[in-house]
């Protein structure tokens, strides 16, 4: 079942300690009168941002740990963040409040082997990897309450969106956990699982999209005639200025893409053009795609496709 908690991005974390202890499991009252330990196994690009982002709202390094694969990567990963590093994922794993799982879907097999053992039903495992059900990490840790997420990368300035549903061993209070550890970056939403593959989809590939309007929109201005370093400023701070438009106007894409569209004008030549390339249609295609990745990926987690 999924449970929504509104309240966690606009409280923070702080204000979550007392509405935790109120709820006052036993089970977990050490992660609610606490911040929680958190273990990232997977201190790749995903990794790394949300333990930045978990120093930034008020982690300890102490209170963090990161599990990397390649020797090289642990002074890289301690140097960039100040978080002690372990190439021994299971030592990494063992005792932390929350066990954050950030490798790539393939690697999940071989990571969940290397952990299964010292993971505990005492513990929160949260996995950040694309199309992997739930129901991969409950085959290996029985009892185990798992939490299922989507980020996205926005989050490296706490501008992310997360979208994460629990599975059957992860109550209120483990999931309000889990939800403040992924709000230290942004927003978050509480969806069913059957809808993570649309979320992958949409938000967790979207910021790709958003780039690739800004590399198109740049290239486009130079050909203009605008120099290089002009084009990126116009770029860059529309791209911005509309998004913040969009979020703290209240009103729908349609209605402000109307409010700058008078007819015969310069957007409304602009809007025909893509219109008639079919833009619409292309990214409902994209999209399309993206999700049934994400769905191949799960496939492939669970043993229903070939690796
Ligand atoms: N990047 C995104 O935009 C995004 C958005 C939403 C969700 N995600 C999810 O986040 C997860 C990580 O993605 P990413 O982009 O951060 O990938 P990434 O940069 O490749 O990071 C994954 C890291 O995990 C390490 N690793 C693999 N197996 C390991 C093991 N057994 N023990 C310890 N470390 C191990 C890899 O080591 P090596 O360096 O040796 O390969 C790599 O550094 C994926 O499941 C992805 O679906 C990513």
């Amino acid at each position: 079942m999924t449970t929504q908690v509104p309240w966690v991005r606009s409280v923070g974390w702080q204000g979550l300690l007392p509405a935790l202890g109120a709820q006052g499991s036993q089970g977990r009252s050490n992660i609610a009168s606490m911040r929680p330990t958190v273990a990232i196994l997977g201190a790749g690009a995903m990794g790394e941002i949300l333990a930045t982002g978990l120093l930034r709202a008020g982690w300890q390094t102490d209170d963090l740990v990161l599990a990397v694969r390649r020797p090289e990567r642990v002074k890289e990963a301690e140097m960039r963040t100040g978080i002690t590093t372990l190439l021994d994922t299971a030592a990494a794993a063992a005792g932390r409040d929350v066990v954050v799982i950030s490798v790539k879907p393939k690697d999940i097999p071989t990571l969940l082997e290397q952990v299964a053992d010292v993971i505990t039903t005492d513990q929160i495992v949260v996995s950040l990897a694309a199309g992997v059900p739930i129901a991969v990490f409950a085959e290996q840790l029985e009892g185990v309450p798992i939490v299922r997420a989507m980020p996205n990368t926005p989050a490296a300035v706490d501008e992310g969106v997360t979208a994460y549903v629990g599975g059957e061993n992860v109550d209120e209070q483990a999931l309000a956990t889990a939800a403040a550890i992924l709000g230290a970056v942004g927003e978050t939403i509480a969806l069913s699982e059957d809808l993570m593959d649309a979320v992958t989809a949409v938000s967790g590939t979207g910021p790709a999209y958003v780039f690739l309007l800004a590399e198109a929109m740049t290239e486009a201005a130079i050909r203009e005639g605008l120099p290089h370093h002009a084009a990126e400023l116009l770029v860059h701070q529309t791209v911005r200025g509309a998004g913040t438009l969009l979020v703290e106007s209240g009103k729908s894409a349609f209605r402000l893409r109307g409010e700058v569209t008078s007819p015969g004008g310069t957007t409304a030549a602009a809007m025909h053009v893509l219109d008639e390339g079919g833009f619409r249609a292309l990214m409902e295609d994209a999209i399309h795609s993206a999700a049934q990745r994400s769905r191949d990926l799960g496939a492939r987690a669970r043993g229903d496709l070939p690796a």
